[in-house]
């Protein structure tokens, strides 16, 4: 049965929360750098790995998110930034993945001087050909950055200019230890005036008042992990009965230090108490992970059952910023990979 649930022909799983800039395959870095001439402290992949993989002992967001500060002066590159993207759907289908949202901040990546839209237009052409190719679904989602409110505004101008291109959503990622969510609110705002779908990062390495803040004064339509729910019973309470989607991750919130073992994880309340929760992997590159070993980790650590990995998977598709028509087609594909043909 779990072969079967994870058997590689298998287009069985549904990705929301994964950063394309957090899922960038160490051979690619090396390959960059060296076209790039960009000096790399090691020239081997298992050397590199240690730079662009977070250490055994990281527990802290912040020293989490310091990774990326080596790897994304790497990456300013369109050539680069298109590659990442297509490799990410190869990646992404050969764990069985059939449908999966990737964010990035253009911002970040065109801190060399690329145009912004040409970051955003690399992605899509990246994940339009990898789509093709490798037979997945894939979406952007654009990231605004707590510490930089004055790219806010510039995020939700992009993703309305490529919301036919297959930008479907904005987020709000980086620290939330250290910065609030009011910076972004007039930006959130114009993003929910223009129909735009919107996730943010909250209640994962600060308090569940940023899960609060996130819904009321950013418009929030999903959480990104929301673990310190379980501080806060009224919220909880008003999460599960709005059905509210919580995008949670396993490795990467060891490593954040936002939950201290598994045996404890909120995700395991979540899912007794019916919440509408999917699994993701964040950053798969920098955790040193990939979906399938988080499922695995659900069923071996978590004491989950493949039921219960199907109802994450069909959260995943139901909370997913696809267009109606669209996200009933994913359903519908998702039905038949999990029900005998003689059911259907
Ligand atoms: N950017 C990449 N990974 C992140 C995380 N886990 N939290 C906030 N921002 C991020
Ligand atoms: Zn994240």
């Amino acid at each position: 049965m779990i072969t079967q649930w994870f058997g590689t022909r298998r287009k069985n799983k549904v990705e929301l929360h994964l950063h394309l800039d957090g899922a960038v395959r160490v051979e690619t870095f090396l390959d960059v750098a060296r076209r790039r001439g960009i000096e790399l402290p090691t020239r081997t992949p298992e050397g590199l790995a240690r730079y662009v993989r977070v250490a055994h002992d990281c527990r802290s967001l912040t020293q989490f998110l310091a990774t990326f500060d080596f790897f994304i002066p790497i990456i300013q590159d369109g050539e680069a930034i298109e590659r990442i993207a297509y490799e990410l759907c190869e990646d992404q289908a050969r764990v069985g993945v059939r449908y999966f949202e990737a964010r990035f901040s253009p911002q970040l990546l065109a801190r060399d001087g690329l145009a912004v839209e040409e970051v955003v237009e690399r992605v899509l052409v990246g994940l339009e050909r990898g789509q093709r190719a490798f037979e997945v679904g894939a979406r952007a989602i654009l990231c605004c950055m707590r510490h930089r409110p004055d790219w806010s505004m510039e995020v939700v101008r992009l993703a309305v200019r490529y919301r036919e291109h297959g930008v479907v959503g904005i987020d709000l990622a980086g620290d939330e230890s250290r910065f609030g969510a009011e910076l972004h609110a007039e930006a959130y705002r114009a993003a929910r005036e223009m129909g735009l779908h919107r996730t943010v990062h909250a209640g994962e390495a600060g308090p569940a008042h940023n899960i609060r803040e996130a819904l009321d004064l950013l418009g929030a339509e999903r959480i990104g992990h929301g673990y310190r729910l379980v501080d806060d019973e009224e919220l909880y309470a008003r999460v599960r009965e709005e059905d509210i989607p919580l995008e949670c991750c396993l490795t990467s919130s060891l490593q954040t230090g936002s939950v201290p073992d598994l045996a404890t994880h909120p995700v395991r309340r979540f899912v007794l108490d019916g919440l509408n929760v999917s699994l993701s992997t964040d950053d798969p590159s920098v955790s040193g992970i990939d979906l399938e070993h988080e499922y695995r980790l659900a069923l071996s650590d978590l004491g989950f059952g493949l039921a219960d990995l199907t109802r994450m998977v069909f959260n995943a598709a139901r909370s997913s910023f696809l267009p109606p028509a669209e996200q009933r087609r994913l359903i519908a594909e998702l039905k038949r990979e999990y029900l005998p043909p003689d059911v259907l």
